[in-house]
């Protein structure tokens, strides 16, 4: 598994924002969104391109296309719905499938409630968006769904992570083509595997609390 937390002092201005209780769910979104796009810059660095030739105004140059199959955009719901406008608006051409999954607070276990994407991912490079990775449940099981279904390369989004999920992931994916990229890497998890200090409940500050 390979890590890139990109080092940028918008990303910390922005993040602390985030984090700050007190900050409103429509400034909460559009911060989401934003730090999602400067992520997302990084993420899509060795993104698979070709040449193509262009005619300008003035000469035929040769400029660069992404590369057929197109990449396929995955936000766990609820909380990386969030994130997605923020990919799309560098990506537009991307493909977008969804997965539905929530961790049950007790056990900590991710449950998939819904799938909607392609069956078949063969060759594609897959970015799924989730902007907390806690222990790491959800996201080595949305990863793992993808390789199931013939992914090549998947890289993982998230705004913050615990070392302790970034390691689960590291030893469940030691061979595979797996990248992360997170905005923060936190101290740790609290006693009910929250992200500390984090930003609290990702979903909750984004849509509202569901019960
Ligand atoms: C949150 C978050 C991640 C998961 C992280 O989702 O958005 O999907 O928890 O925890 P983990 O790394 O320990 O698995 P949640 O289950 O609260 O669902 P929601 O997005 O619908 O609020
Ligand atoms: N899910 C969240 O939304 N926040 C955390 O800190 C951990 C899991």
């Amino acid at each position: 598994m390979r890590l890139i937390t990109p080092e940028h002092p918008l990303i910390d201005h922005k993040l602390t924002v985030l984090r700050n209780r007190d900050t409103p769910q429509p400034v909460f979104r559009q911060l989401v969104e934003e730090l999602m796009t400067l992520l997302a810059y990084e993420a899509t660095r060795d993104i698979a391109v070709e040449p193509v030739q262009v005619e300008t105004p003035v000469a035929t140059t040769v400029g660069t296309r992404l590369k057929a199959p197109l990449p396929l955009v995955v936000p766990i719901l609820r909380a990386g719905l969030g994130m997605l406008e923020g990919m799309t608006k560098l990506l537009p051409t991307a493909e977008v499938g969804f997965l539905g999954m929530v961790r049950d607070e007790q056990t900590l276990q991710p449950t998939t409630y819904a799938k909607r994407l392609p069956d078949d991912l063969s060759d594609r490079a897959c970015y799924v968006l989730d902007p907390m990775l806690a222990t790491g449940g959800s996201i080595i099981g949305a990863i793992d769904y993808l390789f199931e279904q013939g992914a090549k390369s998947v890289t993982a989004i998230s705004i913050l992570a615990a070392p302790q999920g970034l390691q689960a992931v590291t030893d469940h994916f030691a061979d595979r083509d797996v990248t992360v990229v997170v905005g923060s890497v936190d101290e740790g998890l609290n006693e009910k595997s929250y992200i500390v200090p984090g930003l609290g409940d990702a979903g909750d500050r984004l849509y509202g609390t569901v019960d």
